[in-house]
């Protein structure tokens, strides 16, 4: 038995359609919540709210919306809370990378600038927009909660994706300047994921495999992410269970940007 600890609650996920996204979406309204999804992709994401509505019977408003774009979020953030009475939980998640290089100054000026719209700027245009409002909510003991998704290239900065890196460094900064400021009332938290399967990928493995090893990707827990893995971790960050934290960044990767890979990895005798 699920405990539907957001009952009475609305959710807010951007990226909304796919991946990690989608994943929120179903593990928030099995837990009692209405939904506003929020993606560019029309099609996918009608898919995505018409089966979290059916399979969950909670109510899934889809927003086509481009983070990037400030009219569109402030129009995007009134039909949000026109259509739910509150916004507890903003999962500012949509984000994506355009490209890998082999040297950091490669990365086109227009390209640099577009991964750094959409997943920093888009992130905190969407944060503010939805903070005004939320912050007034009389929810006892906090008024919302804020989940970033961020990723450990912004913890373990990669050369060979220069403007992704540096875009999600700079979200992990955001989430700690909006927890500082939202406090008390808000928590901001964020969640690193390692590599998982997802439409980032095109939902290919072997992609996602190639990319691992051109990076030398090793992962000490010996497996690869799944969309599962980043949902637990948004489920406990949703839940009162993680009341008392605020301005963290949990990484979420089966070990590969803490722990390192470990010796029995490499093929020697030393
Ligand atoms: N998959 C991974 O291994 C991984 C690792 C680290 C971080 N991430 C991050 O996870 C987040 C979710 O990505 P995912 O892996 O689920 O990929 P995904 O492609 O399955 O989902 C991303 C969603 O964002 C939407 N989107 C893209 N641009 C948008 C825009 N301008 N406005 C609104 N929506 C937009 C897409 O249409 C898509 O539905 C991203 O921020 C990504 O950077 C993913």
């Amino acid at each position: 038995m699920v405990d539907k600890f957001l009952e009475g609650k609305g959710a807010l996920i951007t990226g909304g359609a796919s991946g990690f996204g989608r994943g929120f979406a179903f593990a928030y309204a099995q837990r009692g919540a209405d939904l506003i999804l929020v993606d560019i992709n029309k099609e996918l994401l009608e898919e995505t709210s018409k089966k979290v509505e059916k399979e969950t019977g909670q109510k899934v408003i889809p927003i086509i919306c481009d983070v990037a774009k400030s009219d569109q979020v402030q129009n995007m953030a009134k039909q949000a809370f026109e259509e739910l009475d509150n916004i507890f939980i903003l999962n500012n998640n949509a984000g994506g990378g355009f490209g890998f290089y082999k040297d950091p100054f490669r990365v086109k000026e227009e390209l640099f600038d577009k991964t750094i719209a959409l997943n920093l700027k888009g992130q905190w245009l969407v944060a503010k927009e939805i903070a005004k409002k939320m912050k007034k909510q009389t929810f006892e003991p906090l008024a919302g909660k804020i989940i970033h998704t961020a990723s450990i290239s912004g913890v373990r900065v990669d050369p060979g994706i220069p403007d992704y890196s540096i875009s999600k460094a700079g979200v992990i900064a955001m989430m700690q300047i909006l927890a500082q400021s939202l406090a008390p009332r808000i928590t901001v938290n964020a969640i690193s994921p390692g590599y998982h399967l997802t439409g980032a990928y095109r939902n290919n493995l072997e992609a996602m495999k190639m990319t691992m090893d051109e990076g030398h990707v090793k992962t000490p827990l010996n497996r690869y992410g799944t969309v599962e893995d980043v949902v637990e971790v948004s489920i406990f960050l949703a839940s009162p269970a993680s009341n008392f934290i605020t301005g963290h960044n949990f990484i979420v990767d089966g070990g590969i940007a803490e722990v390192g890979v470990p010796a029995h990895y490499f093929k020697s005798d030393i």
